[in-house]
């Protein structure tokens, strides 16, 4: 099994060293595998000029998945479009077709505090957010700034072909087949013609899954929902720039981005594996990042692109172990729990295996 591991900018050296000490600690309980490391983003740009080297493209063709850390940071941030940290990530995800996006949002009970919601709100939250990757206003043609009657007008295009819409469908219906059989598919269709689109395939789809219950809601909703009482939810599906907005909301509800773990997946569930969370510019280098998420997206990993799913729960009930040994981060920590370091916290999965 071939990994491409691509550890990125700020604390994604360090998490991933975690991710990376957790495999190793499986290796041989039937699996066995290989890793080539490459550049993505900015430290990409620093060393070759572009955030996506030909040479990590070669590495992610290759791999049958890719571990990412994360990408970005303020060093960077005043570079031209082209040579953007997150340039990098969209162009592997549509150069890859990693389409489908899982997104979990899961409250560990030993977090309940941890939300700025009320505990009772929150209490036993397990929500999947399925966000279409590799379309619409993200990647839409025509994009750009233009000069019109002497100003400057700014554009880009919502667009959504019913293949796509489809396609993605079908990944969220199976999920929540999977799951609660609960789907709640997102979009603007009292004002977006394509996302009437979206809906009229999603109903669509559905005459084939008639043990999922399909409902609808529109974006500003589902937003002011996932807050009111999100625990309605089991799997919502929406496309790429409203699946941005509501996961962040989402991975909130759960009190800490550091936990959440996410999956970019394609036909063949080959897949990019990473934290739903951004670079941490702020902690980076101080060993104090919560390495949990990368861990989690590796457990992803087994599950969705090897079929390891004995070994992927393994993973993830030594994390809850973890926290119900009171082991916390600093972004978790509250009074009572043991604060570590990130390389304490892989510590304390591995021994947790
Ligand atoms: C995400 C991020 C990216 C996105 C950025 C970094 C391009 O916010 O993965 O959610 O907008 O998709
Ligand atoms: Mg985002």
């Amino acid at each position: 099994m071939k990994i491409c591991v691509l550890p990125g900018d700020g604390i994604g050296p360090e998490i991933m060293e975690q991710a990376l000490r957790v495999l190793e600690a499986l290796r041989g309980d039937g699996f066995n595998f290989e890793v080539e490391t490459a550049l993505i983003g900015g430290s990409a740009v620093d060393a070759t000029g572009t955030p996506y080297p030909e040479a990590t493209s070669k590495a992610a063709k290759a791999a049958d998945a890719i571990l990412l850390g994360a990408v970005g940071g303020p060093k960077w941030d005043t570079l031209p479009r082209e040579q953007r940290p997150e340039r990098g990530l969209l162009a592997i995800r549509k150069e890859l077709n990693l389409f489908a996006n899982l997104r979990p949002a899961i409250l560990y009970p030993e977090l309940a505090n941890a939300s700025t919601l009320k505990p009772e709100v929150v209490a036993g939250l397990d929500i999947l957010i399925v966000r279409e990757l590799t379309g619409d206003i993200y990647f839409g043609q025509p994009r750009g700034v233009r000069e019109e009657n002497g100003e400057r007008v700014g554009f880009n295009t919502m667009v959504y072909s019913e293949s796509e819409i489809r396609r993605i469908g079908k990944v969220a219906f199976e999920a929540a087949r999977k799951r609660g059989k609960k789907l709640c598919s997102v979009d603007k269709m009292n004002v977006l013609e394509a996302t009437q689109l979206w809906r009229d395939v999603m109903i669509e789809i559905s005459a084939d899954y008639p043990d999922v219950e399909l409902s609808h809601m529109l974006v500003d909703n589902a937003a002011m929902q996932l807050v009111r009482a999100p625990k309605q939810f089991d799997v919502m599906v929406t496309g790429n720039m409203f699946g941005d907005i509501l996961s962040d909301e989402a991975s909130m509800l759960t009190g800490s981005i550091g936990m959440l773990p996410s999956a970019s997946l394609d036909a063949n569930n080959k897949g990019l594996y990473e934290p739903s969370h951004g670079s941490a510019p702020d902690i980076a280098g101080k060993g104090l990042a919560n390495p949990l998420a990368t861990i989690l997206s590796a457990a992803m990993m087994l599950r969705y692109t090897f079929n390891l799913e004995a070994q992927a729960l393994r993973i993830e009930n030594a994390v809850k172990k973890v926290l119900a040994a009171g082991y916390r981060t600093g972004d978790i920590y509250e009074a009572g729990t043991r604060r570590v370091g990130t390389k304490e916290m892989g510590d304390a999965v591995i021994a947790a295996l």
